[in-house]
C-alpha cells in the first residue's frame, strides 16, 4: 500500500532552500512512500467570504491534495521571526470548519531551514502552535531545524549528509505514525 506524503513549502522563491530540502527528501523516498509537492503560488489571500463549498479552485485543489495524503511534510523559512505568511495563509484556507477540517488527525512533520544560526526555530514554534489549532497530529520527534542552510544545500539539493539523514529519519517516523494510526483504525 502506497504511503502518500504531501510536501508544502512556505517559500515561493525559485532558488528556495526550503523547497530544495523538500525536493531532496522526495527524491530519496523509497516505495511504498512517495511525495507530491504542492506549490502554493496560486493560493489567494484568505477571505472568509469566499471560504466553503465554492472556495477558489487553487484552494479546492490544495484541500483535495491534503485529503488524499496520508501525511504532510511542511517546511518554512523564517521571515521576521515568524513562519512564512504564504504557509499561514494556506493553512488558514484548509482549517475550516474548526476542529473538523481536512487537517484533523493528519500526521504532520514540520521543518524549517534558514541561512542563519537559528535555522528558523521561531517559525517552527509558530507552525507547531498553528497546527495545534487544527488538531493535526504534529510529530514531536523529530523537529528538523536546518541552520546555516546555504552551506548545506547546493545546486538545489540538501547535500549535508548528517542533516539529510536526520531529516530522512523524521520522514521514517512520520511513516510509522501513519501505519500506527491505520492499525488503530482497524482495531476500532
Ligand atoms: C528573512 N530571513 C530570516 N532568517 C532568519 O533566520 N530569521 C528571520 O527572522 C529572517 N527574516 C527574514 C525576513 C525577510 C522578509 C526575508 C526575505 C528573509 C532570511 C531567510 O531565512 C532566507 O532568505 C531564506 O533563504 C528564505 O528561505 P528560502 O526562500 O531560501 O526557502
Amino acid at each position: 500500500m502506497t504511503i502518500r506524503l504531501l510536501g508544502l513549502s512556505g517559500s515561493l522563491r525559485r532558488g528556495s532552500l526550503c523547497t530544495a530540502v523538500l525536493r531532496t527528501l522526495r527524491d530519496e523516498l523509497k516505495p511504498p512512500a512517495e511525495m507530491i509537492i504542492f506549490a502554493l503560488d496560486d493560493i489567494p489571500p484568505y477571505n472568509e467570504d469566499l471560504d466553503g463549498p465554492h472556495r477558489p479552485a487553487p484552494v479546492a485543489a490544495l484541500h483535495d491534495a491534503i485529503a488524499a495524503a496520508d501525511a504532510l511534510v511542511v517546511i518554512s523559512p523564517e521571515y521576521n521571526h515568524g513562519m512564512s505568511g504564504v504557509l499561514k495563509n494556506a493553512i488558514d484556507w484548509v482549517s475550516r470548519p474548526g476542529y473538523d477540517s481536512v487537517l484533523k488527525d493528519k500526521p504532520v512533520s514540520i521543518m524549517t531551514a534558514a541561512p542563519s544560526m537559528m535555522g528558523g526555530v521561531r517559525a517552527q514554534a509558530q507552525l507547531r502552535e498553528t497546527f495545534a489549532s487544527t488538531v493535526s497530529r504534529v510529530m514531536a520527534n523529530r523537529q528538523v531545524v536546518i541552520n546555516n542552510a546555504k552551506s548545506k544545500i547546493s545546486d538545489g539539493k540538501l547535500t549535508d549528509q548528517p542533516t539529510l539523514e536526520f531529516a530522512l529519519k523524521a520522514i521514517d517516523l512520520l511513516i510509522e505514525e501513519v501505519k500506527l494510526f491505520e492499525k488503530k483504525a482497524v482495531l476500532f
